[in-house]
């Protein structure tokens, strides 16, 4: 079964983007749950029209971080996912689950990385840094999560092209519509090089 979990933090369109691929069906998945650090977001209103179970798991309710990994590892043990999707997650994966998920966990991320990663590259701080420095060309990558923020090997990326006048708005709107199509695509692609290994 080409089960994924999907973890975000805000409004969830790309999470949005996965649950229309499969509904669609472009993409052949089925999305076991949402874990979400936030309680009023978008995201979970978009799981619960899907018909999605969500659970909050906030660092925050948990005596230290390796309790609130262990809570993570003990919903995940629950549900077994394939692959393990982080569209717009705020909070850094522990270790322990990047350990038990090597390989399994991909992200999401408004940059041509390694350009624009890491601390305080979220949101429009990346397209504002990318306009500030005057680069004709952003895009979007998909990539590995490991024990480093925004450095594991990247998967997949693609271009947007910088237009005279674009503000951050206008350029994120424009990175996001192809977060939209390369993320599902992505996803396919190894949840069936994984179902054929
Ligand atoms: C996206 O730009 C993604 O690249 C980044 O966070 C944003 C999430 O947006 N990691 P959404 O919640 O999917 O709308």
């Amino acid at each position: 079964m080409n089960k994924i979990v999907v973890f975000a933090s805000g409004s969830g369109s790309n999470f949005q983007a996965i649950i229309d691929a499969i509904e669609n069906g472009d993409l052949d998945a089925h999305i076991a749950g949402l874990i979400t650090n936030k309680k009023r977001i978008q995201a979970i209103r978009r799981a619960q029209k899907a018909g999605i179970p969500v659970r909050v798991i906030k660092p925050g309710d948990y005596s230290g971080p390796d309790e609130f990994s262990a809570a993570l590892l003990r919903q995940l043990r629950l549900w077994e996912p394939s692959l393990i999707i982080l569209a717009g997650y705020m909070v850094k994966i522990p270790e322990e689950v990047v350990s038990e998920y090597r390989n399994r966990i991909i992200n999401i991320h408004p940059s041509l990385l390694p350009k624009y990663g890491g601390r305080g590259y979220f949101g429009i701080n990346v397209h504002k840094a990318v306009l500030e420095a005057g680069d004709d060309v952003s895009g979007c990558s998909v990539h590995l999560v490991n024990e480093k923020y925004d450095q594991g090997p990247v998967i997949a990326q693609r271009k947007v092209l910088v237009q005279t006048g674009d503000t951050p708005d206008s350029l994120a709107e424009r990175v996001l519509a192809e977060e939209h199509k390369l993320l599902p695509e992505v996803i396919g692609q190894l949840l069936s090089a994984t179902s054929n290994s």
